[in-house]
């Protein structure tokens, strides 16, 4: 008997307390007593609904609820979409179901609610280890907040990570050494590690721009790349992607799956999807905006933007940009069963080989992997390995 597919599942949830000044996601600040929780759950149920019935069969592996501040959302949300899932699709005997969550946001009776709600892993935000540069990161919480938080979460959740960011202006790679040995000392088993990006929609990308703020220029940030993997290798926390590291058994399934080039169900505003219906892969993407999301929700029971099948160069081209941010890289054979073409057929060899002889990538007859160096440089050595393809 054939095993049903392994689907995805990502419920986009807009709403934050506060707009921290370098994030770009889609996420907009709102006071907690302005959110409309039954209207939010009626609406991604609706949409969810609609999705299930427009898709194949699949077996739900993971569902995760990312935003914005999902922590925000009422835990019987939660319980509602997992149960209406459960209605319609097959379930994972180990389905994850991870919850971003911020300091300021949870205490333990919303933990307790959330974990009775069937969520089992935790992503909280803490950013930085550091008053000052939490000031600086414009975050609505301070170092012991946080710590707090994660001690709440900690009793309640066995997969817990946090997410903090580096490589922030005027940072020393000296302090983030002190601040990386702090992090490792909580002994967790799965840290996301971001270097700062300056996103030019972002005040903090503006100040960037207009040179009020300097940021690390590219040696700086090769060597604050290079540290933080070095000593994450060292406390067995090594990488699986450019900015997840990890013990094997903690690697965060939903994402790993996606990376792999997986389907998935995109729900909310915003949102993007790789939606599989009548046996092809759909990219799909929901209205950004909550409010006109929610309105062509209640009128047409989706919020799609687009929805279109991808092309199949479209799809190899696109495994190929998710698979080389692994460190196992793109596996041949899956490559060649997801896009039904060889790898080599679709990056020009003497790019990869040009490539490998600068230290950027690795081959063998499995795999195609990037280096450390490589995964430093992912955009450029995509471009080459695509721009130069047959
Ligand atoms: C969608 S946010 C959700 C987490 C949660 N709302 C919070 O902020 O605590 C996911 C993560 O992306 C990272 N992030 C957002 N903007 C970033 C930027 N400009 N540079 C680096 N990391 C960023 C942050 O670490 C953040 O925790
Ligand atoms: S970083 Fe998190 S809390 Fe801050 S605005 Fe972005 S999604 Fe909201």
């Amino acid at each position: 008997m054939s095993r049903d597919p392994q689907l995805g599942v990502y419920i986009h949830w807009p709403w934050c307390l506060s707009k921290c000044p370098y994030c770009d996601f889609n996420s907009q600040a709102i006071d907690p007593k302005d959110i409309d929780q039954e209207g939010w759950r009626k609406s991604l149920l609706a949409e969810l609904a609609h999705c299930l019935g427009a898709t194949d069969r699949a077996r739900i592996g993971s569902v995760f609820f990312g935003g914005g501040t999902p922590s925000l959302i009422d835990p019987a949300s939660i319980a509602a979409i997992l149960e209406l899932l459960s209605k319609h699709r097959p379930i994972s005997k180990q389905l994850e179901v991870t919850l971003e969550a911020n300091p300021g946001t949870i205490d333990a009776k919303r933990l307790d609610h959330f974990r009775q709600a069937g969520v089992n892993r935790v992503s909280l935000g803490m950013q930085a280890l550091d008053d000052q540069a939490l000031k600086q990161l414009g975050r609505s919480h301070d170092t012991k907040a946080a710590l707090k938080a994660l001690d709440l979460i900690r009793k309640r959740f066995e997969r817990v990570s946090i997410d903090l960011i580096y490589g922030r202006p005027g940072q020393s790679l000296n302090s983030w050494q002190d601040e990386l040995t702090k992090a490792l000392g909580l002994g967790l088993d799965h840290y996301s590690l971001y270097q700062l990006t300056y996103e030019s929609s972002t005040p903090l990308g503006r100040a960037a721009l207009e040179g009020r703020i300097k940021p690390l220029d590219g040696d700086s940030e090769a060597d604050f790349f290079a540290m933080t993997q070095d000593q994450m290798g060292a406390a067995i926390r090594c990488a699986y992607e450019i900015s997840n590291y990890a013990s094997k058994s903690a690697y965060c399934r939903h994402n790993l799956d996606i990376w792999r080039g997986g389907t998935y169900l995109g729900v909310g505003p915003g949102a993007h999807g790789r939606e599989p219906r009548d046996g092809q892969i759909h990219a799909t993407e929901r209205l950004a905006d909550p409010l006109a999301w929610a309105k062509q929700v209640a009128a047409k029971g989706h919020g799609y933007k687009t929805c279109e099948p991808l092309l199949p160069g479209e799809r190899a081209q696109e495994l190929i940009l998710l698979g080389l941010r692994l460190t196992e890289g793109i596996d041949r054979a899956r490559f060649a069963r997801q896009s039904g073409f060889d790898l080599a057929e679709v990056i020009n060899p003497l790019a990869v080989q040009r490539m490998a002889a600068d230290g950027y990538i690795q081959q063998d007859c499995t795999s195609l992997r990037t280096t450390p160096q490589g995964r430093q440089l992912l955009d450029s050595v995509v471009r080459i390995l695509l721009s130069e393809s047959l």
